[in-house]
């Protein structure tokens, strides 16, 4: 039984379905449909926080949970049987107004023939669909690639056959039903846990083996028969935003590719998660979901589509970067703007960060703050990681950039010198680590950590032995937090940029020299760097990758990825070339 939900139960076609309802029923309807092998509890996580804002309907879907189940089983799980079920349940629970419809496995696959038949026009105003591809598309999909066959789609055909093994498994006779009684039923919950990281492997329902049981029959009454014969006019007359989970072991990605071809108002979004996403990413789910319907609700002529690249991916997450008043910092701001990602901008200049924060709404942040805090500085750094919990909620990507220059022999840098880099450049990443990666891990949704370290962190240098050890640390501390968090779904990934035409040069510090000859140098160093001119917009685009393909370290800029191959395969030319002085 779902927490504070109001149950009834709807007849139709010699069943009873078990039909849950929580929120406000004045707002927008919001039906959600379970997969296989689950129930309407799937979807307690993302319900609870859906009713907030709207009404939100949960049924368990005909011989499943506890609803009750046709007789015969046989040709009792058809897709036009599930669609009557659908239309009886939203004339019950809403029958002035279309619904906004969201599916998830099987769920999923049904909605789509909700979404592609006739008889319901009218009645869904929007579907929001994952990991559950309609058969229809899916028959398409494959008569495509037989019909002209490239090594590419022979590639991608076979890719989806050996996730679809399960499929093959449920078309044998009374084997699956004997797996689920025995073994799989007794170990589901420790497989969801250990391999689809649900956490604590909560399976929500009691009545797993007869579900699953049941549930067999949704594959056998459709699947062949579909894919064999899919229908030739299956486009959806709603808009229909698609959710794919890019490690789902069910489902390639590559089945949506052709999808344009039958939704002509598609928004796409990625996540990195496997196939359970209603249970390991409520919030991400509730976020995408409340936004397309709102967008369908407001009556904008499209739906929300997330433009620029990696929108899919970004579009609405959280995304706090450090140092953002200028270079690496604010161009990295900007190019999580850019995929519509909500952007926190802090530095310890409140100005430039405030322009960040401006600049990143017009580029299309649908929202951005600054932060005016020095990472340096832990008190100031807890009150930041409190104040953001609290009024923006957890971080989807956290990139700890904020850094200083420092250079200068090992003997002309004095302790108060070693101290000022290292608490900035290495200090100032444990504090964001510690913080922000905790409330992460606790939040228990995943999340990426981006650590700017530099080349520097592997190429030695006789000119900067305090800034070269503080980002040898900050690498070292990523691969260190890498491992850590691994089994939490968290990537960290550390950025190792050569030279880049920020104004580092001309802030950074030279020990041992006066006032003078240090304004000389920065002078000389920043007319080096513009020289060479390698704009901070190349890094932060590689930012944006190390995070979406979850790389552990990247070098940017070639010097850059020419040392790191070298202080891999041929060190001592790399110490050799240490002894002359490079230019900062
Ligand atoms: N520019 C390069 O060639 C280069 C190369 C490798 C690595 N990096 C690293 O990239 C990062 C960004 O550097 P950049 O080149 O964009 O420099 P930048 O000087 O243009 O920007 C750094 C920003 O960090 C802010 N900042 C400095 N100390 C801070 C503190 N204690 N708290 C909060 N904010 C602080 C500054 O106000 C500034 O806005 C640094 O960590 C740097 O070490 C730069």
């Amino acid at each position: 039984m779902l927490k504070g939900a109001r149950e009834r139960r709807v007849r139709t076609g010699g069943i009873e379905l078990c039909v849950a309802e929580l929120g406000d029923a004045g707002q927008p309807t919001v039906v959600l449909v379970h997969g296989y092998p689950d129930s309407k509890e799937v979807w307690s996580e993302v319900a609870g926080r859906l009713a907030e804002h709207f009404h939100v309907v949960l049924y368990d879907v005909r011989g499943h949970g506890r609803s009750t189940a046709p007789k015969p089983l046989r040709g009792g799980f058809t897709l036009e049987k599930l669609t009557d079920d659908f239309l009886a349940v939203i004339d019950a629970v809403s029958p002035g107004r279309p619904v906004h419809l969201v599916g998830h496995d099987w769920g999923s696959v049904q909605s789509w023939e909700f979404v592609t038949v006739a008889r319901t026009e009218g009645r869904i105003a929007s579907f929001t669909s994952m990991s559950g591809p309609c058969l229809d598309h899916f028959g398409h999909w494959i008569d495509q690639r037989l019909r002209k066959p490239t090594p590419r789609r022979v590639g991608q055909l076979l890719g989806q056959g050996a996730k679809s093994w399960y499929v093959y498994a449920l078309h044998t006779p009374v084997l699956p039903e004997l797996a689920w009684r025995g073994p799989l039923g007794k170990r589901w919950p420790r497989i969801l846990e250990r391999v689809e990281k649900v956490p604590g492997g909560d399976y929500p329902t009691s009545s797993l083996p007869q579900d699953a049981a049941h549930g067999a029959w949704l594959y056998r009454d459709n699947v062949r028969a579909r894919l064999r014969h899919p229908r030739p006019d299956a486009h959806a007359h709603a808009p229909v935003q698609l959710i794919t989970p890019l490690d789902d072991a069910f489902l390639s990605e590559r089945l949506y590719d052709d999808l344009d071809r039958w939704v002509p108002r598609l928004t796409r979004r990625t996540l990195p998660a496997k196939h359970w996403i209603p249970r390991t990413r409520p919030d991400q789910l509730t976020a995408w979901i409340t936004e397309f319907v709102r967008s369908v609700e407001d009556g904008r002529p499209e739906p929300v589509k997330p433009t620029g690249k990696y929108a899919d991916r970004f579009g609405g997450q959280l995304v706090l970067v450090t140092g953002a008043g200028s270079g690496i910092g604010r161009a990295t701001a900007f190019a999580f703007a850019e995929a519509g990602a909500r952007v926190i901008a802090v530095d310890r200049d409140a100005e430039s960060a405030a322009r960040t924060a401006e600049l990143s709404r017009l580029i299309g942040a649908p929202e951005a703050w600054p932060e005016t805090v020095d990472v340096s500085d832990e008190q100031a750094m807890e009150k930041l990681a409190d104040k953001v919990a609290t009024q923006y909620g957890v971080l989807d990507v956290l990139v700890n950039n904020a850094g200083i220059g420092l250079g200068g022999s090992f003997f002309d840098t004095t302790p108060e010198d070693w101290k000022k880099v290292l608490d900035v450049n290495l200090w100032g990443v444990i504090h964001g680590c510690r913080l922000f990666g905790r409330q992460m891990a606790e939040r228990g949704q995943g999340g990426h950590i981006v650590n700017t370290a530099s080349a520097a962190a592997y190429q030695p240098s006789k000119a900067l032995p305090a800034y070269s050890t503080s980002k040898a640390a900050v690498l070292m501390l990523s691969e260190c937090l890498r491992a850590e968090l691994a089994g939490r779904g968290i990537g960290v990934s550390a950025i190792c940029p050569g030279f880049v035409n920020t104004n580092i040069t001309s802030t950074a510090r030279f020990a041992g020299v006066d006032a003078e000859e240090e304004k000389r140098r920065q002078k000389r160093t920043a007319r080096l760097y513009g020289l060479r001119n390698y704009p901070p917009e190349k890094v932060a685009d590689a930012i944006r990758r190390a995070v979406v393909r979850n790389q552990a370290v990247v070098p940017v800029t070639p010097e850059a990825r020419g040392a790191h191959l070298m202080s891999r395969f041929t060190p001592r030319a790399l110490r050799a070339i240490a002894r002359l002085e490079p230019p900062l």
